[in-house]
């Protein structure tokens, strides 16, 4: 496809202000400049993170209005200038665009920002191949660079709770597994995980507190803030650490500080964005290989509850909020790409049957 056959005007997904609904809207097509690609859009997953974004509160902050979508796939279909450009058009890429996100038909990205997929991956898991998969790598590495042979997870009947739980195995982690709700921990019971307590449990705080001891956890991973932190900061071993990833409860860590002095607590941040900027090129390729390796089958598989058409997409991060252990809702252009069977698209619904396993499916 040559730029002069492509649509003049396009649909996009856009957050016109701060916490305002998404606006359907009909936009020109953009061109790219040099060492830019135009990828048409596949499919692109809604993860906590634009939903942060669409409120403003995230790290990068981009200006409204703006097209959210921070990762996603979909194939060049023209390039802006530069060899690397030249050499992914027509191919069908991962990407993690810098400027405007990707729930649009087509989208303007850096071609350094662009990895092309092995035949063998579609776009469906290649959409979810940067965010989680990558945090997933980092946070074992945590725990091995700290010596540690086990670790708490919190919201972990989430995809990146999965991805942690599935390569601490893989790398001789332990993890111990805390979710909201009774009936979450029931289904990873069901799936074999071993160590998983719900916070709506009655003798939640002493039984967390029995398995750090049991297993000697110092380490704690936390993407829910608020009384959570305070709660593992309690159940873990002296000289224990806790990193905080995610605010999910919108509410401050609040944590005694008694027991941070006493029990020698360390409490730090991590943000994907600045641990892969500290990343080697080199280091990036290998990262990049094992997590294509590990999309179909490995720890980096994702459940897709939902795919959503772009048009019918202004409600879909509502249906996603609703139920986000359900799995992934991918918004999609163009459902052809995305390589998976008997993908539920359509007006939404949630239902466990619509889970399925985006990399088995592929
Ligand atoms: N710092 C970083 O660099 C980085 C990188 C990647 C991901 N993250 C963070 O990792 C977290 C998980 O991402 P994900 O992609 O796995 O999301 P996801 O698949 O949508 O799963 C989110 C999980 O969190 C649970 N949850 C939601 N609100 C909660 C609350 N208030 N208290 C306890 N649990 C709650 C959900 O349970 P329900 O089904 O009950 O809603 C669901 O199991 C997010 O906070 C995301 O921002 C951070």
């Amino acid at each position: 496809m040559s730029i002069d056959t492509l649509p003049e005007m396009m649909n996009a997904l856009i957050v016109p202000a701060p916490g305002a609904p998404l606006e359907l809207r009909r936009i020109p097509t953009p061109s790219p400049g040099p060492g830019e690609v135009l990828v048409r859009v596949a499919a692109s997953p809604i993860n906590p993170s634009d939903l942060l974004m669409m409120r403003g509160d995230y790290g990068q902050k981009r200006p409204f209005p703006f097209v959210p979508g921070l990762e996603g796939s979909g194939r060049v279909v023209a390039s802006g200038g530069g060899f690397l450009g030249r050499s992914i058009k027509g191919k069908l890429v991962a990407c993690a665009p810098e400027r405007d996100g990707l729930w649009q038909e087509y989208a303007v990205v850096s071609a350094k920002r662009c990895v092309p997929l092995p035949s063998t991956i579609s776009a469906g898991p290649g959409a979810m191949s940067f965010v989680n998969p990558l945090t997933a790598i980092a946070f074992v590495e945590e725990a091995a660079r700290a010596g540690r042979r086990s670790a708490v997870s919190t919201a972990a009947g989430g995809a990146l709770g999965r991805m942690i739980r599935a390569r601490g195995k893989e790398k001789g982690v332990t993890i111990i597994n805390v979710v909201r709700r009774s009936e979450q921990a029931a289904t990873l019971r069901e799936e074999g995980v071993q160590h998983v307590l719900a916070t709506d449990m009655d003798n939640f705080d002493a039984a967390l507190g029995e398995r750090c001891a049991q297993l000697d956890c110092r380490l704690a991973f936390d993407a829910v803030g608020g009384e959570m932190t305070s709660r593992l900061a309690e159940a873990l071993r002296p000289d224990g650490e806790i990193l905080i990833y995610g605010g999910l409860s919108d509410e401050k860590p609040a944590i005694d500080p008694a027991t941070i002095i006493f029990k020698g607590l360390s409490v730090r941040g991590f943000w994907l964005t600045q641990w892969s900027a500290e990343k080697s090129f080199l280091r990036q390729v290998m990262l990049t290989r094992e997590i294509h390796a590990a999309l179909q089958g490995g720890f980096a598989e994702t459940r897709v509850a939902q795919v959503v058409p772009l048009i019918e997409g202004a409600s879909a991060p509502r249906l996603y909020a609703e139920n986000m252990s359900l799995g992934k809702v991918l918004i999609s252009t163009d459902t052809e790409e995305l390589g998976l069977a008997d993908v539920p698209t359509g007006p939404t619904k949630t239902s466990k049957d619509l889970l399925f396993s985006a990399a088995a499916a592929a």
